[in-house]
């Protein structure tokens, strides 16, 4: 791959050594050397080594990264978003085989390339809305075989050259198949899996949702512990629907990432402070649910780094699109637009443990988005329409 420039009249770094909150370049240009960023400044400084495509009035950010998604999954759950929208609740549905059992249902009747090529074309789309890294849970077999399946169709689709990279997470425990007896050896078997996932390289991050109708901590820890021992990341679906104590478990684990929130205490969020773990924010699913906000004051004034995504999935949050879960943080959760696209670049990826991205600096990698927006405010709003002019993953279009 040859050295390249792109020249635009903003350049939105998300550095946190330039000056103001992202670190933006007024006509600056960004030269790409393969797949790694060698120069990021003004017009005036950029070395004379590379053709310059020059992208006008464009607006140049890091590539968005998508930390907490569902995206492997298969089938459609829009006869219980009808009922939902008329009524139903969503976790008595859940109760009666809908939900996560629903999916689980079209996972475990789909072959691990079906479930590949899905995909795939998934991550396509959610690339083309500006987005260059992805993390994807499993989480829909709900037994060993079931999440390995996911997990090698996940794998199959992060060797492609033309998605955006992918971050791979098992969902250990999501909810309980029907055909299991005994809890606590469930948990013990998911427990096994961590260790099988951690030994074959097929997940990165362990993730366990931890609330009143799913798991509680003492089930969370029994994984947590066999992630944090296999050398794996921990990431925890906390107080989506109830406070159970799952801040205080991240804490302890030394989670990367409590995800949801809509629930937590004073304590909670302190503990999340004191141990630097992230707070996911997950606007859209709130939206459809139609819960209140997570207390983001508290969590910004404890000092609590926030990061937004999409929670892409066919229940609780129906889209691909990280952008509109930017829109929503805005709208709903009262963030800074600042504060969201810092929440989907470089929170994102120090939560995700990736150094090499989710700023635009020397050294980087070259993930960015090029946008055919005048300002990184107009990234949330319009809604519901692409904005991006070109996308690159390590350099290459996507
Ligand atoms: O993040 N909370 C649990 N899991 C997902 C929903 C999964 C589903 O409904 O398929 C969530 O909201
Ligand atoms: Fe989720």
């Amino acid at each position: 791959m040859t050295i390249r420039s792109l020249a635009a009249k903003r350049i939105v770094t998300c550095d946190p050594l330039r000056p103001g909150d992202l670190g933006i370049i007024e006509d600056g240009v960004v030269t790409i050397d393969g797949g790694r960023i060698r120069f990021v400044g003004p017009r005036a400084d950029a070395p004379a080594v590379a053709p310059v495509r020059d992208l006008g009035d464009r607006l140049v950010t890091p590539g968005l990264i998508d930390a907490h998604t569902h995206a492997c999954w298969v089938g459609s759950r829009h006869d219980e978003y009808a009922r939902r929208m008329t009524g139903h609740d969503y976790r008595d549905i859940a109760r009666s085989g809908g939900g996560i059992l629903s999916t689980r249902r079209a996972v475990a009747a789909a072959t691990e390339e079906e479930l590949a090529t899905v995909l795939a074309d998934r991550l396509r789309r959610m690339g083309s809305l500006g987005v260059t890294t992805i993390e994807v849970k499993s989480g829909y077999g709900l037994d060993g075989p079931l999440e390995r399946r996911q997990l090698l169709a996940i794998a199959r689709v992060g060797a492609l050259p033309d998605v955006p990279s992918v971050v791979p997470t098992l969902l250990a425990l999501h909810a309980v198949p029907p055909s299991c007896s005994d809890r606590a050896a469930y948990v013990a078997g998911m427990a096994g899996e961590v260790v099988d996932a951690a030994r074959t390289g097929l997940a990165r991050f362990v993730d366990a949702f931890v609330d009143a109708s799913a798991f509680s901590t003492s089930e969370a820890l029994v994984v947590g512990e066999a992630a944090r021992s296999a050398g794996l990341g921990i990431r925890l679906h906390v107080g989506q629907f109830a406070d159970v104590g799952g801040a205080e478990l991240a804490a302890t684990l030394g989670a990367s990432s409590v995800d949801h929130l809509e629930h937590v205490s004073r304590e909670g969020i302190d503990a999340l402070a004191r141990a630097h773990v992230a707070a996911v924010l997950l606007p859209v699913s709130s939206f459809t649910l139609g819960q209140p906000p997570p207390p983001v004051p508290s969590l910004r004034a404890a000092g609590v780094a926030l990061v937004v995504a999409s929670d892409a999935n066919p229940g609780t949050a129906p889209t691909e699109s990280l952008p509109l879960a930017l829109a929503l943080a805005v709208r709903t959760y009262g963030l800074s637009p600042e504060e969201a696209l810092l929440g989907a670049t470089r929170n994102a990826a120090t939560s995700l443990r990736l150094d090499d991205r989710g700023v635009l600096r020397e050294g980087a990698r070259a993930d960015l988005a090029v946008w055919d927006l005048p300002h990184e405010h107009a990234i949330v709003q319009p809604w519901g329409v692409k904005k991006t002019h070109l996308v690159l993953v390590e350099g290459r279009e996507l």
